[in-house]
């Protein structure tokens, strides 16, 4: 039976890790292992029997939207797909409105769009918990599930060593943000004008003084493999940069996750991407298919880690 600590979560926004203190987010790993656990048990946990959760979607998505309508479907609720093309905020319906009328009507919301500043809104003007889906600027429900992948494959987080390599983007932001307040020393490899931006790099050094981890970027992607543990890429052109993506192509020819990549990591290094994958770009098809790759067992750990995000806030 799982223990939730549902008193300091219930309520709860999930908008970005650094709202949560290492404590926290163990916990939420540890109630994610044990949902999968029970899953593949056939052992039900319908922990939030009756609840609605609202998901509004700006832009494409396959495994988040999936994974939580799947998720509270298992936890014994109901997900609704809002695409903003068919809701009213696509006609400009303010945030703000949308979000008092939705929060009398449903008992939580997850929500993936372009402007971090629109999650950050909808949760001022919510009374239930907003979960942040992805926006430009963070991926926490990601990095939540790529946490407790690396907790899975290594036994531990902590003094783990996770190079990223490719572009500052959302996923970047959040693992330095997450890496960085478990106690890991993460590694951004990306070239100049693509990296993390001086915030997150303020918020990460910070959290890393207080957990004894690192964060730090670099330009040479090869020196930041050097013994990895977690050797972590995303795409080049993020969701809303596809017409960047020559441009981009050309700055992060050599940021490629390849087998002289892996030659330098650690033998046992583990292989993630957030996907969907470009092959022949950010990773090559053989290293996506080698025996390194957990990217397939970290896209099905964001089911159980939603599950859990759910269960705990909701
Ligand atoms: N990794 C991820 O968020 O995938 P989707 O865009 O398919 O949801
Ligand atoms: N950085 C990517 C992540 C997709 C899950 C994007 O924002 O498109």
């Amino acid at each position: 039976m799982i223990q939730l600590d549902k008193e300091k979560f219930r309520g709860k926004d999930f908008i970005s890790l650094n709202d949560f203190s290492a404590d926290e987010i163990n916990h939420m790993i540890d109630v994610a292992l044990t949902l999968k656990s029970e899953k593949k048990a056939g052992i039900p946990h319908p922990l939030l029997p009756g609840k609605t959760l609202a998901m509004i979607f700006t832009k494409s998505s396959t495994r988040t939207r999936v994974s939580f309508e799947v998720g509270i479907y298992q936890l014994g609720g109901t997900g609704l797909f809002l695409s903003s093309r068919d809701i009213q905020i696509g006609r400009g319906e303010p945030i703000q409105d949308t979000s008092r009328v939705l929060s009398r009507m449903v008992d939580g919301i997850m929500i993936r769009t372009f402007s971090h500043q629109e999650v950050l809104d909808l949760a001022r003007y919510s009374s239930i918990p907003v979960i942040n889906g992805l926006s430009d600027y963070l991926h926490p429900t990601q990095v939540l599930a790529d946490l407790m992948t690396i907790q899975e494959y290594k036994g531990k987080v902590k003094g783990l060593k996770l190079t990223y390599i490719g572009d500052g983007n959302n996923v970047a932001n959040s693992l330095l943000i997450g890496g960085s307040k478990m106690g890991m020393q993460v590694v951004i490899a990306s070239p100049s004008g693509y990296q993390p931006v001086p915030e997150i790099m303020k918020i990460a050094e910070q959290n890393a003084a207080e957990s004894g981890g690192s964060a730090k970027v670099v330009e040479d992607p090869l020196t930041a493999a050097q013994d990895a543990d977690i050797i972590y890429t995303d795409v080049w052109a993020s969701m809303g940069q596809e017409e960047e993506s020559q441009i981009r192509k050309k700055a992060f020819a050599g940021y490629q996750i390849n087998a002289e990549m892996l030659r330098v990591a650690h033998p046992e290094a583990i292989v993630m991407h957030c996907l969907p994958a470009h092959r022949g770009e950010e990773i090559t098809d053989e290293v996506m298919e080698g025996p390194q790759s957990v990217v397939f067992e970290e896209a099905e750990n964001r089911l159980h880690a939603h599950k859990a995000i759910m269960a705990l806030v909701m």
